[in-house]
């Protein structure tokens, strides 16, 4: 069937292998490019949809098998890069340039855990090599700044033709902007609708961003302004839903979800926070403090994902309060290997979206 070994024949015997996620052809996909003969070796560059594709391994081992079996084939080379797709746009709401996808972290119910996933997601994808900013939307009570070690920092407001701009701050590899850096630590805000709304644009669109793939918002509780305006402002790739086992904290995350829902913002699944207990000191013990299986019961029953389950753990809450991220202080914890599965399985959601 394939008399001669050229770039047309690779393609033919690679257009049967699909991306496992988006279940579509990589050729279709145009995730192959660039391919190559050499006498009998062969080389391309596979594109993934994202830097944190947990399938990089299976997808190349796929490739390679294909293109093995053209005849006179000796060696192939696979070169893996990533582009993140372009979240789609909306006729009536035009996104942050050079942003290609915006991600709420939400709850319905306060203190279960959005800025520890937020931060430590945003940390664990850009570990992987995504380019990633934080906005802190949480205007009265800003912890990020704290939980990425960046208490201390100042961020640089400058005057421009376009007004004034913010440099956002930086470590662990994530960009960040937050009214902790804006306000007196010790005062509290009183805002006002309008002024709440005021601030949530200018941390989209008057911040120094630049290219990100994932531009990470860890949303205060509830569904009241922030919400809104931040689902009116921009188009959206998704929401992720934290929660805590419990039958209340269930009971207010289906109203944060229907909410996404009403608005058009597609829900990418359910994060269960605090999902058992581990004891420092009995690491092979787990307690199911709150109860079990609620995340689960949740995503099924409302047909969204379960993205991952966090257990409770002392480390992971010693990480928030000293800034370094337990995706980075500990990375073989129990609660960070969790939160890096969930990050690569929003970073793998956020390209479903896009492209199918
Ligand atoms: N899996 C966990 N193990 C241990 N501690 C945790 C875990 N998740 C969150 N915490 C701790 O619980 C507290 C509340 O978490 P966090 O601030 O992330 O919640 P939140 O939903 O953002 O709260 P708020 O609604 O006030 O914004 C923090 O002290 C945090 O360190
Ligand atoms: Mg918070």
């Amino acid at each position: 069937m394939y008399d001669v070994l050229d770039s047309r024949s690779v393609l033919e015997v690679l257009r049967p292998v699909q991306d496992p996620e988006l279940r579509k052809s990589l050729v279709e996909l145009n995730m192959i490019r660039n391919v190559k003969i050499d006498g009998g070796k062969v080389s391309f560059t596979l594109v993934l949809t994202t830097p944190a594709c947990p399938l990089r391994e299976f997808i190349v081992e796929d490739c390679e098998k294909a293109v093995k079996k053209l005849p006179g084939v000796t060696e192939v080379s696979v070169d893996v890069t990533a582009e993140t797709p372009q979240q789609k746009s909306l006729p009536d709401r035009s996104g942050v340039p050079g942003v290609k996808n915006i991600l709420a972290v939400s709850s319905g119910k306060g203190g279960v855990g959005k800025s520890t996933v937020a931060v430590n997601v945003a940390v664990a994808l850009a570990q992987t090599g995504a380019k990633v900013g934080l906005l802190d939307a949480d205007i009265y009570g800003p912890n990020d700044p704290t939980m990425l070690g960046l208490a201390d920092a100042e961020i640089v407001v400058r005057s421009t033709e376009k007004g004034e701009v913010l440099e956002p701050a930086f470590n662990h590899g994530v960009k960040l902007v937050s009214m902790g850096f804006l306000i007196d630590r010790d005062q509290p805000v009183i805002w006002r609708g309008p002024m709440l709304n005021g601030v949530i644009r200018q941390f989209l669109y008057q911040v120094e961003w630049g290219e990100l793939d994932y531009l990470i918002v860890d949303m205060p509780p509830g569904t009241g302004d922030a919400q809104l305006t931040l689902t009116q402002s921009v188009p959206m790739s998704g929401a992720v839903i934290v929660t805590t086992p419990q039958t209340v904290a269930l009971l207010d995350s289906r109203k944060g979800l229907r909410m996404f829902q009403q608005m058009n913002v597609p829900v990418l699944g359910i994060v269960e926070n605090m999902s058992y207990f581990i004891p420092p000191d009995q690491p092979d013990k787990q307690y199911d403090i709150f109860g079990s299986g609620g995340g689960s019961k949740t995503a099924a029953e409302l047909e969204v994902p379960l993205l991952g389950c966090i257990p409770l753990e002392i480390s992971t809450r010693v990480g928030g309060d000293n800034g370094v991220p337990i995706v980075v202080a500990d990375p073989d914890s129990a609660s960070a290997k969790a939160l890096k599965a969930i990050a690569l399985a929003i970073a793998g959601r956020v390209s479903v979206v896009a492209l199918t």
